[in-house]
């Protein structure tokens, strides 16, 4: 079957406070969202790229696009309207693998992306990269006060990517938006539907670019790994 990289790269990166998306901030020499491409083809080079880009995006440059087949979908006002938008445009067959990666995690490496891959084909709910919760971990009351320690032993971090099979993922979605369920990432709408996806311990370097803190900790991590 058909593997579809689906990458939602509309959000306005608000928490940066840049002056333009945090996609198109540079780590090194190429933005962001070039180094994420790239690393997605080296790891699976004949997929099918699709990139949910903002309508009125004037930074994008189809020269970061390393996928010989690839096209640009709408962007939506949330995620996963976004991602939603994609499973609409693409001619996927219902066991075709998606894929869903977050444009500002460019650490993912290769050997992540191959094990979710393979947890996807076995799970016949999905799968997801994700990490244990080392902290001990808080539940605020209203005047953030600490109120309970939640038992940490079952938490873990939702990372990305995260892969289930076409049919499922456009069910899940469509349900979580008809429902006006609160869905952060593409296994919380396939959990509202009742199936648990298989969570893949992933590195703890699969950082998501959030603060501007997080550029020089980025460069840092792929300065490693490369090495
Ligand atoms: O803002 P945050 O880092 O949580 O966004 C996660 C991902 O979803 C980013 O890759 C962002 O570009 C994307 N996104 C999107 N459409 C939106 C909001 C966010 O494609 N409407």
């Amino acid at each position: 079957h058909s593997l579809w990289l689906i990458v939602p790269a509309a959000g306005q990166g608000k928490r940066m406070g840049a002056d333009k998306p945090k996609q198109y901030l540079p780590l090194g020499e190429k933005p962001i969202l070039a180094h994420t491409l790239s690393r997605l083809h080296r790891a699976f080079p004949t997929a099918h790229l699709v990139l949910c880009l903002d309508s009125d995006d004037r930074w994008f440059k189809p020269e970061w696009v390393p996928f010989p087949q690839w096209q640009r979908v709408a962007g939506g006002a949330e995620r996963m309207d976004s991602v939603l938008n994609a499973l609409h445009a693409i001619k996927a067959q219902d066991n075709d693998m998606v894929m869903v990666h977050d444009v500002a995690r460019p650490c993912i490496t290769s050997s992540d992306l191959l094990a979710l891959y393979d947890a996807a084909q076995q799970h016949p709910s999905g799968a997801l990269l994700a990490m244990p919760v080392a902290d001990t971990m808080k539940r605020a009351n209203a005047e953030q006060l600490s109120a309970v320690t939640e038992p940490r032993d079952r938490l873990w971090h939702a990372l990305t990517p995260q892969a289930f099979r076409y049919a499922l993922l456009r069910r899940a979605l469509e349900y979580a938006v008809a429902n006006h369920c609160v869905v952060t990432d593409e296994a919380s709408a396939v959990e509202a539907l009742g199936q648990a996806p298989k969570l893949v311990s992933g590195r703890r370097d699969n950082l998501k670019i959030t603060h501007p803190d997080d550029l020089a900790l980025a460069t840092a991590i792929m300065a490693s790994q490369v090495a």
